[in-house]
């Protein structure tokens, strides 16, 4: 299937667009760029209209925000042309915290401002897009985390928050506390991982129409690595279909799986590679039929429908 610049945007609440199809930017550091490359890298993405970075304090061991920022503030007018996303809240021991000695979470007032604030040196900007809680921290005091994302609001420091792998009753916590929405739920949703089918998040997001976006949507890599059984139906009927729709690729077939679900979803990338960007977001004219995308279910579960 040829690959075409489609990438369309999405309207979140409260007037931010966000595109279809996001780059995620956790394995950055693998991908070994340097900031003149990062820098086309960046500019080639949006030409595609992937104009959405998503980012988290942690990726990298708390260095991929800095090495993008580096890129962005090399190309002045950049940072304008893009949103940037990114998430805090989890701690973990890296070099730039060596208070921390053991995997954490921290959504304190000072934790999420501080991190806010480190995200914006990070960038070289002065406004983040949107700051999203990364994990529901047990400890999450929700009047603390409502008072840190308005304080952050207020200031202008970011222009809308969200969640990510929060269940829809840690959600309506969060949301309780605030006067503002909360504008996503970043969640896991795969051919390999259909939990959220079944937890209510998907069902929520529709409910309350705030687009989710969904992270690892081509199982982490493992959708074309994995031996067990389920991979391999999986990959067999990824390609029996994309046969069927002209000739797409077996990655271009399960974006298109999840981007079929009518909570309206925003697959976040992990490629760094180019040509997989760019047939990903060619993945977004592919309309499966309904006994297409069941083929795959059945194919995931193992099982027919009851
Ligand atoms: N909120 C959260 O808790 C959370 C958690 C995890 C991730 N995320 C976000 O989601 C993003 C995506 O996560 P992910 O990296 O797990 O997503 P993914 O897109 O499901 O997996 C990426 C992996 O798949 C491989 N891959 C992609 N296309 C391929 C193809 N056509 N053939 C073979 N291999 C292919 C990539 O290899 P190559 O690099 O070689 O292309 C890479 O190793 C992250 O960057 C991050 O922004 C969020």
């Amino acid at each position: 299937m040829t690959a075409t610049a489609t990438a369309t945007r999405v309207k979140m609440a409260e007037g931010l667009t966000l595109a279809r199809i996001i780059p995620g930017l956790m394995r950055l550091l693998e991908w070994g760029l340097s900031r003149e490359a990062l820098g086309d890298w960046i500019e080639q993405c949006l030409d595609l209209g992937l104009t959405t970075f998503d980012h988290a304090d942690i990726y990298g061991g708390y260095r991929c925000e800095a090495v993008f920022g580096a890129a962005l503030a090399a190309r002045p007018g950049l940072r304008q042309k893009l949103e940037i996303v990114t998430k805090c809240g989890i701690a973990f021991p890296a070099g730039a915290f060596p208070q921390w000695t053991m995997h954490h979470y921290d959504t304190s007032r000072e934790r999420i401002i501080a991190a806010a604030e480190q995200a914006l040196r990070h960038f070289h900007t002065d406004y983040l897009d949107l700051l999203l809680i990364h994990r529901p921290d047990p400890l999450l005091n929700a009047d603390e985390v409502a008072a840190a994302l308005t304080e952050l609001r207020q200031a202008g420091k970011i222009r809308y928050a969200g969640v990510s792998n929060f269940m829809p009753f840690h959600w309506t916590l969060l949301q309780s506390r605030l006067d503002f929405p909360l504008i996503t739920n970043q969640i896991e949703f795969s051919l390999t991982h259909l939990d959220a089918q079944y937890d209510g998040t998907l069902d929520q997001a529709q409910e309350l129409r705030h687009p989710p976006m969904i992270w690892s949507p081509l199982g982490g890599g493992g959708l074309f690595t994995a031996q067990d059984d389920r991979a391999q139906r999986v990959r067999a009927v990824l390609a029996q279909i994309g046969a069927e729709v002209g000739g797409a690729g077996l990655d271009q077939v399960a974006l298109a799986w999840v981007l079929a679900h009518p909570a309206q979803t925003l697959p976040v990338l992990g490629t760094g590679k180019l040509e997989r960007i760019r047939a990903a977001a060619a993945a977004e004219t592919i309309r499966l039929s309904r006994q297409q995308w069941f083929r795959l279910w059945e194919a995931s579960t193992g099982h027919e429908v009851p």
